[in-house]
């Protein structure tokens, strides 16, 4: 029988797994299938538009997205995306973005706008896509999580200065090189 999906507590800024270059799937088994199941739980109970492993403690590069749900007419279509490969990109687009793991920051990123890259589904079968836009920063925002790599390391110093307090603010909790979070919403959104 199918285990119930689980919420996991989400690792923010200050803790060393956000900073992990992360590794290869190797097996697509059960419990591959089984973590999906809790990350994409964790994604739609976060209000997140993705969510990559280390942002909730595993080790894998393996993400999750949805661009498209919402509370209030949510009807959920998650992508996974695994061992996700950008081979190509090119354009510029700045969007605001924001990190469930950098709760309370914003701040304006300049990305290509269009990508090309491949990926594994949950059943190990290869895809190559092309993404322009949101879906686009999205996906590159992800695919960064999964290098150790933060939308806020992208930042002008300027930009940088800006934030600069409300991250020493978040690293104030970390302990021993973790920082953990279990409450389901951002406390100042
Ligand atoms: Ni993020």
């Amino acid at each position: 029988m199918k285990k119930e999906a689980q919420l996991l507590p989400i690792h923010i800024f200050g803790d060393d797994m956000l900073r992990q270059k992360l590794s290869p799937v190797v097996v697509y088994d059960d419990k591959l299938h089984e973590f999906v199941h809790d990350l994409t739980h964790t994604m739609y109970l976060r209000d997140g538009v993705g969510l990559a492993s280390s942002q909730v403690g595993k080790n894998l590069r393996v993400f999750v997205i949805d661009l498209e749900w919402s509370h209030e007419d949510g009807k959920p279509e998650p992508i996974v995306m695994i061992n996700p490969d950008i081979y190509n990109s090119e354009g510029e687009i700045e969007y605001e973005e924001g990190c469930i793991s950098v709760p309370g920051v914003y701040a304006t990123v300049r990305r290509p706008s269009r990508i090309e890259y491949s990926y594994y589904d949950i059943n190990g079968i290869q895809h190559h896509e092309i993404a322009e836009g949101f879906k686009a920063v999205v996906i590159q925002h992800e695919n960064d999580h999964l290098d150790g790599v933060l939308f806020i390391d992208h930042l002008s110093s300027l930009s940088k200065l800006k934030i600069k307090r409300k991250l020493k603010e978040l690293q104030k909790t970390a302990v021993n090189g973790s920082n953990l979070r279990h409450d389901i919403y951002d406390p100042e959104a």
